[in-house]
C-alpha cells in the first residue's frame, strides 16, 4: 500500500469507527422495537459473537496475509491462480453505493443540529410535518447538506489511512464515546431506565419469529461493515504485529456495547414520554425530536448531544466506504490518490442526489421502479442482497480457495487446533448457509 500504516490503536479505532454508525444508533433500537426487546437482542448478541466475530477474523486474515487493495487480494491470495476470484473483489463497490444514500442521511442529521439549535417541534404532528417538508420538498437544504458531507469525506480521504483516516477517528471516536456517556447517565437518571433495560434485556422468546433471527444476522452484518471490502482493506494497512483474533473481539464488542448503550438511551427517553418506537427514520427524526422538546430546557441539549453524536458516528462510516474503490485505483492503476478520491466522491454523489430526488415529490414519479423509489432501492438493494452477498463470498473464498496451511500458521498460535477447526466449520459451512437463507428471506423469494 502507498500509505502509510496504521498504529495498532488507530486500526481499532478506525474500524470500530466504520462499525459504528447509523445502523447502531438508529437501525438497531427500531429492529430491537419491532421483533420484541429482550429475545431479539439475545439472538442478536449471538449472532454478533459467533457469525460477525468469525467473519472479521476472516476479513482480518484477508488484508494481513493479501497486503493490497480490496480487488487485487481476492486475485492474489486464491490458490489456484487464473481464476474468477478477481471479480469478487468488486464487493468493494457496494460501500460506494450505500454511502450515496448514507451521506444524503448524514445531511438529515446535520440538519437536525440545527433544528436543535433554534426550537424543536412540539408535537409530534409537528415533527412530522417538519420532516416530511425536508424529505418531499426541500430541494435546497438537503442538496447543500449532501455537498457538505462530499466535501468533508473528500477532504479527510484524500489525506490517506495514517493522515487521514486515523487521525479523524482520533479525534471523533472519543468525542462520541463522551456524549453517549453523558447521555448513558443522564438517561440512568431518568424514571423510565428500568422499563428501558427491561424490555432490551428480558427475553421473551414467544415474540420471536424466524424473521427476527434472520434481521438479527443482517443487523449484525451491516453494523459491522462485513462483506464489503471495507474491513479487509483497513487490514491491509495493519501494523505487523497485531492479535487478529483480539482485534476482532474487541472491534464486534465496542460496536455491540454501542448499539446497546444506544438502545437503552433511546427507549428510555421515549418511554418516559409514552411515545412509540416507531420504524426507521420516524424514530431519530420524528419521535425523538418532540421527546427532546418534553424534556423541557434541558430537551434542547440533550437533542444536540444527540444528533452530534449519530453525525460523528456516521462520517467515521462514511470514510470507511470510500477508501476501498479509492485503495483499488491508487494501487492498480497508480492513480494519485486526489484522482482517485474525486473519482469515487463524484460517484457517490451523483448518484446520491438522484437518491435524495426520488424522494422529492415533483421528481419522484420519474425515479420510481415498482413499488419504490430510487432512494429506497438504492438501500434494499445494497444492505439486504450486496452486503450478505459480499459475505458469502469472503467466507467461501477464505474457507475453500486460499491456502490453508497459510490460514493455519496465522490461525492456530492464537486460537489453538480445536478453535481454529471450529472456525474452519463455521466458515466452510454454517456461516454461507445462514447468508443464504438471510437472502432468500430479505428478498422475498423464499420465507422461513
Ligand atoms: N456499520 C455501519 C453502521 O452501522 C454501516 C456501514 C455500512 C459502514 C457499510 C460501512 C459500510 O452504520
Amino acid at each position: 500500500m502507498s500509505t502509510a500504516r496504521f498504529s495498532r490503536f488507530g486500526f481499532i479505532l478506525a474500524a470500530v469507527g466504520s462499525a459504528v454508525g447509523l445502523g447502531n444508533i438508529w437501525k438497531f433500537p427500531y429492529v430491537t422495537g419491532e421483533y420484541g426487546g429482550g429475545a431479539f437482542v439475545l439472538v442478536y448478541l449471538l449472532t454478533a459473537l459467533f457469525i460477525g466475530v468469525f467473519i472479521l477474523i476472516a476479513e482480518l486474515l484477508i488484508g494481513k496475509l493479501g497486503q493490497s487493495d480490496a480487488v487485487s487480494m481476492f486475485e492474489n491470495l486464491a490458490v489456484k491462480k487464473k481464476n474468477i476470484w478477481k471479480y469478487a473483489g468488486f464487493i468493494a463497490i457496494v460501500p460506494l453505493i450505500i454511502l450515496s444514500y448514507y451521506s444524503v442521511v448524514i445531511g438529515w442529521i446535520f440538519h437536525y443540529i440545527a433544528i436543535s439549535f433554534q426550537s424543536l417541534p412540539s408535537t409530534v404532528e409537528e415533527s412530522k410535518n417538519i420532516f416530511m417538508s425536508l424529505l418531499t420538498s426541500d430541494l435546497q437544504t438537503q442538496l447543500m447538506y449532501h455537498t457538505v458531507v462530499f466535501v468533508l469525506v473528500t477532504s479527510i480521504i484524500l489525506k490517506g489511512i495514517k493522515d487521514g483516516i486515523e487521525k479523524i477517528n482520533k479525534i471523533l471516536m472519543p468525542l462520541l464515546a463522551l456524549i453517549l456517556t453523558i447521555l448513558f447517565v443522564y438517561s440512568i437518571s431518568v424514571d423510565s431506565f428500568s422499563k428501558a433495560a427491561s424490555f432490551m434485556f428480558n427475553a421473551d422468546f414467544t415474540k420471536l419469529s424466524s424473521e427476527a433471527v434472520i434481521v438479527a444476522i443482517g443487523q449484525a452484518f451491516y453494523t459491522l461493515s462485513l462483506g464489503m471490502g471495507i474491513i479487509i482493506t483497513y487490514a491491509a494497512s495493519l501494523p505487523k504485529k497485531v492479535n487478529i483474533v483480539k482485534s476482532s473481539l474487541l472491534i464486534a464488542v465496542i460496536d455491540t456495547l454501542v448499539a446497546l448503550v444506544a438502545g437503552l438511551i433511546i427507549f428510555t427517553l421515549l418511554f418516559d414520554k409514552g411515545a412509540e418506537s416507531t420504524k426507521g427514520a420516524g424514530l431519530v427524526f420524528i419521535s425523538l425530536p418532540s421527546v427532546f422538546y418534553e424534556f423541557g430546557s434541558i430537551g434542547s441539549t440533550l437533542a444536540i448531544l444527540f444528533f452530534v453524536a449519530i453525525a460523528f458516528a456516521g462520517i467515521t462510516s462514511a470514510i470507511s466506504m470510500l477508501e476501498p474503490m479509492v485503495s483499488y485505483f491508487v494501487n492498480r492503476f497508480n492513480y494519485s490518490r486526489v484522482k482517485a478520491a474525486l473519482i469515487c466522491s463524484i460517484f457517490f454523489y451523483v448518484l446520491g442526489i438522484a437518491a435524495l430526488l426520488s424522494n422529492i415529490t415533483d421528481y419522484s414519479p420519474m425515479l420510481m421502479v415498482g413499488d419504490k423509489n430510487l432512494f429506497d432501492w438504492l438501500d434494499f438493494v445494497s444492505s439486504t442482497i450486496l452486503v450478505p452477498l459480499g459475505g458469502i463470498l469472503v467466507v467461501v473464498f477464505v474457507g475453500h480457495f486460499m491456502d490453508k496451511e497459510k490460514i493455519n500458521a496465522e490461525l492456530i498460535p492464537l486460537l489453538g487446533t480445536a478453535f481454529t477447526k471450529i472456525w474452519f466449520f463455521m466458515v466452510r459451512y454454517i456461516i454461507p448457509m445462514a447468508l443464504i437463507i438471510v437472502i432468500l428471506n430479505e428478498t422475498g423469494l423464499f420465507k422461513f
